[in-house]
């Protein structure tokens, strides 16, 4: 039997200007533009194989080693545009095989535990089309490709780049023009770092999906954050980018978390994702920052109460230090030598048992957009390895 197979990995990605809203929930299109921080696939990657063969008998995905439904709305509609873009190649040429009319067979493994609450499906669906792209030899570009994504997941779109990456809203009915742009390679400011600081939560959260539907329609104050507060920041955040003004960066991404959430807890009824850890480590940041006199380090939190913090390898001494002095019993230290985490402040009134709401740490950097793998998950016979 022949099988063809093509593997890629595909990467996180953060946001530091949030997408929060849907003006088409089918398609995904958002409210407001957004702009995300794509991170090292060292630490956080999807690996996906995908396979086409005449032989198989239905399409079918593998997901960390169990056998996932395909049949989401949203998995269907990525898979029929990579099918049509594949069949407009083999109708120039003829002489291709007809990948588009096979089912297919895909594999996707996570390195870091889904358990983790850390946004996987951005990845996923990122890690999805890159393999199906790459299989299917298909020439459109990573824009064309981050508007497939979007249609699997809204932030999915960004993970089509590494570095610092916005997606634009768009202004289309269909969406044409919903789609990722790299705003700056990660050549361009190699030094920014993240640490991901996985706070323990026991309840469940709101799924973004829903969330976001429910602030659109009950919100007053998120009118006022699309109008108004996002179109400026989206500027601002492009040029301090563009500038590596940390400064700059880091009050914005701030800026727009707590915005993000507070149009959450402007919802009705209200919407909580951060707890009171999280709470605290937004205090120890802002203290930090108050000490140094100016900006080092800069949270921000998504649809959880997980802590993203980023900051720039030059001042890595002063802030790992001083997470490390309040967090040293978590586990995730280990890449780092003690001696690159001996530079810590003591901050007042940092509660001395908050590590106890954190679980672990991922120490990570900036990182690269989807990659061809030889890794392949996929055996000869077109099943999982
Ligand atoms: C808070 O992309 O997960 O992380 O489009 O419904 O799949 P869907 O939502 P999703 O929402 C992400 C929300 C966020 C902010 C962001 O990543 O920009």
């Amino acid at each position: 039997m022949t099988v063809h197979t093509a593997t890629c990995t595909a990467p996180v990605n953060i946001a530091t200007l949030k997408y929060w809203g849907k003006r088409d929930k089918s398609l995904n299109l958002p409210t407001n533009s957004s702009i995300s921080v794509t991170l090292s696939q060292d630490d956080l990657r999807t690996l996906t194989s995908a396979a086409a063969s005449a032989d198989f008998q239905e399409d079918q995905l593998w997901l960390n080693g169990a056998l996932e439904s395909l049949d989401s709305p949203r998995t269907k509609a990525c898979l029929a545009d990579l099918r049509a873009l594949r069949a407009a190649v083999e109708s120039a040429d003829a002489s291709l095989p007809k990948l588009s009319q096979y089912h297919l067979h895909i594999v996707s493994e996570n390195n870091f535990p889904t358990a983790a609450g850390l946004a996987s499906s951005a990845a996923g669906f990122a890690a999805l089309v890159s393999a199906i792209a790459s299989l299917y030899e298909l020439p459109q570009d990573m824009s064309e490709l981050s508007k497939i994504a979007r249609k699997g997941s809204g932030s999915a779109c960004r993970s089509l780049f590494g570095g610092f990456v916005a997606w634009e809203m768009g202004a289309l009915e269909d969406g044409l023009d919903s789609k990722a742009v790299e705003v700056a390679p990660l050549a361009h400011w190699p030094t920014m770092k993240a640490a991901i600081l996985v706070v323990s939560d026991d309840k469940k959260d709101t799924p973004s999906t829903t969330g976001m539907q429910s602030t659109v329609a009950t919100s007053d104050l998120f009118q006022h954050r699309i109008h108004e507060v996002v179109p400026k920041r989206f500027e601002e955040m492009k040029k301090a980018i563009v500038n590596k003004d940390f400064e700059t960066f880091g009050e914005l991404t701030m800026k727009d978390s707590n915005s993000f959430h507070a149009v959450c807890l402007d919802s009705y009824p209200p919407i909580f994702y951060l707890n009171d850890t999280s709470k605290k480590i937004i205090k120890l940041v802002h203290k930090l920052n108050e000490l140094e006199g100016h900006i080092i380090a800069a949270y921000t939190f998504d649809a959880g109460p997980n802590a993203v913090i980023y900051y720039d390898e030059a001042n890595e001494a002063k802030v790992l230090g001083t997470l490390h002095k309040y967090f040293a019993q978590v586990q995730g230290w280990d890449k780092k030598d003690a001696s690159a985490l001996n530079g810590g402040v003591d901050i007042d009134g940092v509660d001395p048992e908050i590590y106890k709401g954190v679980s672990k740490i991922i120490l990570t950097s900036i990182g690269q957009g989807p990659q061809k793998s030889t890794q392949s998950l996929i055996n000869e016979q077109g099943l999982p390895k």
